[in-house]
């Protein structure tokens, strides 16, 4: 036994392989089932037990060290395992991986930032967690005022002075645009916005507001209407009308309720604008000066116009979608629609 192991010993430390082919033989010879190495410790097996004591550990050492050596030849030779095979084709196709594509109100968004980011607008984004200051008080909606019926609200501390709720619109980044910014602003703010609604094919309890503000010495409201009409000309198409309807918001005085002709049937009426040739977009207004001076600003001196716009409402109109709960369901089917707006 002795000498045995000390000849394989010897036999391992002088091993010299070319290829994988060669190691793979070598690993057979000394450790496969009927290796020479695993042939050692069958008889191992079958001695007494001081023979056991005397050759236990070197016939371990005999084994360890043929198995570091494959091992190590192993990684020495040349990989010439895929040579006896066919190749690899490098000419075939490789195997196409589906890009995913842009949610079709994150398209809008950015094309309507895009559209303002021209005309100089910036974009501020503010807390979807707000106070009650932020969104109601500081917008002229005076305590337990009517006014805050009109948006129902998500409170998160109720029956606190300056409760937290989740903000109803995006004019509460208006606010601290205004407690914060240089002026003249120019702002919008597109964000996520949360009411109380029972969900329909026309509500969702969450949804998208771009909204926007600016503010200047001399600001008119023959400015607002301009902007708003440069806007839809580019959104909607350059043959866009817009009309103005009398409204009324808290924060804004005069108000008004915008709508641009239809982009379906061109005014003739249809069903997506019920018959009317007119499409209802946003809301907006000549900032109130009770609003100008909450934020610091001086209303005899500053003027500005705001306007807000849901995007789902957008997007629905875009692409005739009819049923607002599609945008938030999810559905592959749905969002693969819009798979050519991917932008790479
Ligand atoms: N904040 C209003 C809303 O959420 C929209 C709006 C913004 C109206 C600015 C007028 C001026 O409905």
């Amino acid at each position: 036994m002795k000498e045995e192991i000390e000849k394989l010993l010897a036999e391992v430390a002088d091993l010299k392989c070319k290829t994988r082919k060669e190691v793979e033989e070598a690993r057979v010879r000394f450790l496969g089932k009927k290796g020479e190495i695993t042939k050692l410790f069958d008889d191992f097996r079958a001695m007494d037990k001081e023979s056991k004591k005397t050759f236990g550990r070197v016939l371990n050492e005999l084994k360890n060290a043929a198995m570091n050596k494959i091992e190590e030849l192993k990684d020495t030779v040349a990989d010439d395992t895929v040579s006896d095979g066919p190749k690899a084709d490098l000419s075939m196709p490789g195997d196409p991986f589906e890009l995913g594509s842009r949610h079709p109100v994150s398209i809008v968004r950015q094309e309507i930032v895009d559209i303002f980011r021209k005309f100089g607008y910036d974009v501020a984004e503010g807390p979807e967690i707000e106070d009650d200051y932020h969104v109601f008080e500081a917008l002229n909606f005076p305590q337990n005022h009517p006014a805050r019926d009109m948006q129902d609200t998500f409170f998160i501390s109720a029956g606190h002075p300056n409760p937290l709720l989740l903000r109803t619109h995006t004019s509460s980044v208006q606010v601290r645009a205004m407690e914060t910014m240089k002026l003249p602003i120019r702002v919008i703010c597109p964000g996520r916005v949360f009411r109380n609604e029972a969900i329909s094919a026309r509500a969702h309890c969450i949804f998208h507001q771009v909204e926007g503000l600016y503010i200047d010495e001399g600001v008119t409201f023959a400015d607002l209407k301009q902007a708003i009409l440069l806007f839809a000309r580019e959104m909607f198409g350059p043959e866009t009308e817009i009309r103005m309807r009398p409204s009324y918001f808290p924060f804004t005085e005069p108000s008004a309720e915008v709508d641009v002709s239809c982009n379906i049937c061109h005014g003739k009426g249809c069903n997506i604008c019920k018959g009317t040739g007119w499409l209802e977009i946003l809301g907006c207004g000549m900032v109130d000066p009770n609003v100008l001076e909450a934020s610091g600003i001086d209303s005899k001196k500053y003027t500005g116009f705001a306007f807000g716009m849901g995007l789902e409402r957008i997007a629905m109109l875009k692409w005739r979608v009819n049923d607002l709960r599609h945008y938030f369901e999810n559905d592959m089917r749905f969002l693969k629609e819009f798979n050519t707006a991917v932008e790479v």
